[in-house]
């Protein structure tokens, strides 16, 4: 132990009270020993601190910062550095606020496109969303700042998030939902990993032995704390053995209390609770180091602002243009139609929610960078079923007058929460609607969307050109004026697949589950895995991006044809820009194997590089491979195993691109010769292909390795302290309380996010309802309830 001497001083109530927060947003300190209570605040984009006087009820009640792209957004750069850069501003944000831990980055895998907080994740590929993860952490805790790294794990859905069991097989687990958590532990050593609110495998994460104490600290070697997300504490004593350290927020004394009789009475080994200790000292006296050394600091409104217009830049995705007709000339005359060019929507909403220290519209930005730009509204951005007459017809006026018109769509406000998950991948009527009939008026449409996930583009044949900004922060106006202009070349891609259809989603079967669990019979094959083995037709593949220059990719090299698993490869080849007009390319690295025993995704991302490119230059770009490039994860001996054979590297600038795919194979040969590999082919045949939609029974149960557990809790089992109103609105009195907790919600709300609200208090538990309530709804209130 680090702080044994400091921890020898403490008492057992002592030791126990630094296992809860002091409050909402402060973890508890002792000041007779010198120990400070630090703060904590949301996270992930921006910094959202509450002040004493803001109430913690108003989500939007927070101090001015700088809003970031979202990491739907920040994720298409490919660019951990960039990223990195972003974190060391937002670490400064932190000085200057006085808060030592910032809750953030989300870093779950994007499962379905319905996750209603997939704006505040970067990717449905772990390898991805690991290193830009780690570049974030690792630029925040260079200004000694901690992370929260969240919401560990497999939180991929809101629906029901405080109860629901994730039920997932392990192999699925160690390759697809761990291992961007495994990249940031490992290449950053994030201060704090928030445990998420759902159970695994019928544990819930903040209690859970195997996911806390065997993965995270013992396979990883994490050395910071595991904090709960808000109101996740179940039993703190399970939570305390299992692997957790800080309980957040506080439960006001109960749950120390519950830790202290625990001890006394021998249930839990005061070792435990002290090893948990001397890991919170620690993040404390980093915290207070920092805090005595960075007095008085202030950061750069206009640098952080002028970042954030950067990242965005990088990030935001040129999805179509033909006929060339992006950038625009300075020649033309355009409409912009469409409220969101002047309305912008440019984050997520929920417990990330910023509020920004500016805030820019695209039309005034085009203006400035000197276009001949005339605005029309369109529509009301709060109307998202109908289009008002008058409206249309002035956009359809001033459309018809213009040699161009650029549309400003998306996902409204209402569509994409925390507490919420979308029920289609449908954009408003009106916006669908908006496109057809200015489209009628001039064909040369460019469409601007934003918005946090994927969606269906039916009016796409009719738009010439397309840029996703996604969510582009407080500065997306300028961004999407920089990318439209030519100012700066477009060189985001895809972090995720557009599919074409929300059946064709390899988990729209079984999202969000059943009343207790959600199987994850997909097992591996979540996004690009899916479509691409099952050769799926999609809208835009996963790494898909356009730029105004060309890119020529040549002369793969591999450093050897033949390696054992615990040899190095390095990948090497050049690329081009065979164009007029400077840019950076994101050269995306795929491995498959070419044969194997159990079911491999046809190929998966193992490398990728940012490359920045004049017109016509040349460079030589390498990748080193090393044996998870090759690997599976091997349940027969609960490790990472390559299976010997011919394995074919792929390098190209789309999961799909053809035109500059180029392609080498390589020999490994394994060195655990004893590893028998699993063989699914009798047992679980559909999985090979990918024909994992209607997954029956037994092979879902051949994988798993176990019963498949029960999809409803038993209706002859009592209440407990995790039941929530949804799940008693079928009995006579919790049908009552169930619709007036509906209406307590709907007095709360509006009509932007009275959803969110409802959720939240009907999905929360009884538990959750305790923990987050700070002290007015009493353990005898909830017991009274149940
Ligand atoms: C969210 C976390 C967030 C926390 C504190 C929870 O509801 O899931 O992401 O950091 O609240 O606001």
């Amino acid at each position: 132990m680090k702080h044994q001497d400091l921890i020898s001083q403490m008492t057992l109530e002592e030791k126990a009270s630094f296992c809860s927060g002091a409050d909402y947003w402060h973890f508890k300190g002792l000041d007779r020993l010198g120990l400070e209570s630090i703060m904590v605040s949301d996270g992930p984009h921006g910094l959202r601190k509450q002040g004493a006087e803001d109430s913690v009820a108003n989500i939007n009640a927070s101090r001015p910062a700088t809003a970031f792209p979202t990491a739907v957004t920040t994720a298409c750069s490919w660019d951990p550095d960039l990223i990195y850069e972003m974190g060391q501003a937002l670490g400064e944000e932190c000085l200057q606020e006085e808060v030592s831990i910032l809750l953030g980055p989300g870093c779950n895998m994007k499962r379905s496109p319905l996750c209603g907080r997939n704006f505040e994740y970067f990717s449905e590929d772990p390898f991805l969303a690991g290193n830009i993860a780690a570049g974030y952490i690792n630029g925040v805790q260079s200004k000694g700042v901690g992370v929260s790294f969240k919401h560990f794990a497999v939180n991929s859905q809101e629906t029901r998030r405080m109860i629901i069991d994730a039920v997932a097989d392990e192999r699925t687990l160690r390759e697809i939902f761990l291992p961007a958590f495994e990249i940031g532990v490992k290449k950053a050593q994030p201060w704090t990993v928030m445990s998420a609110y759902n159970r695994l495998n019928g544990d819930f994460c903040s209690e859970n032995d195997w996911l806390l104490n065997k993965v995270l600290k013992k396979d990883w070697g994490h050395e910071g704390i595991v904090i709960t997300d808000w109101g996740a504490e179940g039993d703190i004593v399970e939570g305390i053995r299992n692997g957790q350290e800080v309980e957040m927020p506080s439960s006001h004394g109960i749950n120390e209390a519950k830790l202290v009789k625990a001890v006394q009475e021998g249930r839990l080994d005061e070792s435990i609770l002290d090893e948990r200790v001397d890991r919170i000292v620690d993040i404390i006296l980093k915290a207070q180091e920092t805090r005595k050394k960075n007095q008085g600091y202030k950061y750069s409104i206009e640098g952080h602002n002028e970042l954030a217009r950067k990242i965005a830049t990088q990030s935001m995705v040129l999805l179509k243009n033909e006929n060339n007709m992006l950038p625009l000339s300075k020649d033309k005359k355009y409409a912009v139609v469409g409220e969101m060019a002047m309305a912008p929507r440019y984050q997520g909403a929920g417990s990330s929610a910023v509020n920004p220290t500016v805030q820019d519209n695209a039309f005034d930005a085009l203006k400035e960078a000197g276009m001949n730009v005339e605005y029309a509204k369109g529509y009301e951005k709060s109307n998202c079923n109908t289009l008002d007459e008058k409206l249309l017809n002035e956009a359809k006026d001033l459309a018809k007058n213009s040699d161009a018109v650029i549309v400003f769509i998306g996902l409204t406000e209402k569509y994409e929460s925390e507490g919420v998950d979308r029920k289609h991948l449908d954009l408003p009527t009106s916006h669908n609607e908006f496109v057809e009939e200015i489209a009628k008026v001039n064909e040369n449409v460019i469409v601007v969307l934003a918005g946090g996930a994927p969606v269906l583009m039916p009016w796409l044949p009719k738009a010439k050109a397309l840029l996703n900004s996604y969510l582009g922060g407080q500065a997306s106006g300028h961004a999407v004026s920089d990318l439209l202009t030519g100012a700066v070349n477009p060189s985001g891609k895809l972090a995720e697949t557009y599919p074409l259809s929300l059946e064709d989603t390899p988990c729209y079967n079984y999202y969000p589950g059943n009343p207790a669990t959600v199987e994850h019979r997909e097992s591996v094959y979540v996004g690009y895995r899916y479509y691409d083995t099952a050769d799926k037709k999609v809208l835009f593949p996963f790494g898909y991006g356009l730029s105004y220059t060309t890119f020529e990719y040549s002369d793969i090299k591999l450093s050897d044809t033949k390696i054992k698993d615990t040899d190095k490869l390095t990948v090497s080849f050049k690329v081009k820009n065979t164009g007029k007009v400077d840019g950076a390319e994101v050269c995306e690295l795929y491995v498959t194997d070419n044969e194997s025993t159990i079911y491999r995704p046809s190929q998966e991302l193992k490398g990728f590089k940012k490359v920045f490119l004049k017109a016509g230059e040349e460079k030589t770009v390498e990748i080193e491979l090393e044996k998870r490039a090759f690997a599976y994860y091997n349940v027969n001996i609960s490790d990472w195993h390559v299976e010997s054979g011919e394995f074919t590297i792929i390098v190209a600038s789309s999961s799909r691109d053809a035109a500059n795919k180029l392609t080498a194979t390589v020999e490994v040969e394994t060195t655990q010769d004893k590893a028998i590999v699993p063989d699914y082919s009798t047992t679980a045949p559909s999985y090979y292909g990918a024909n994992i939609q209607n997954l029956p029974d037994e092979q879902f149960k051949a994988v798993l390795g176990r019963d498949i557990p029960p999809i409803k809790r038993d209706p002859n089992l009592p209440f407990d302290i995790n039941s929530n109103f949804e799940d008693a609105k079928d009995s006579k009195w919790g049908k009552k309380i169930y619709k007036f907790m509906v209406w307590v919600a709907g007095l709360i709300g509006n009509d932007d996010n009275v959803e969110m609200i409802t959720n939240a208090i009907v999905q929360m538990s009884m538990r959750g309802l305790v923990n987050m309530s700070q002290g007015i709804f009493s353990e005898k209130s909830a017991s009274g309830m149940i």
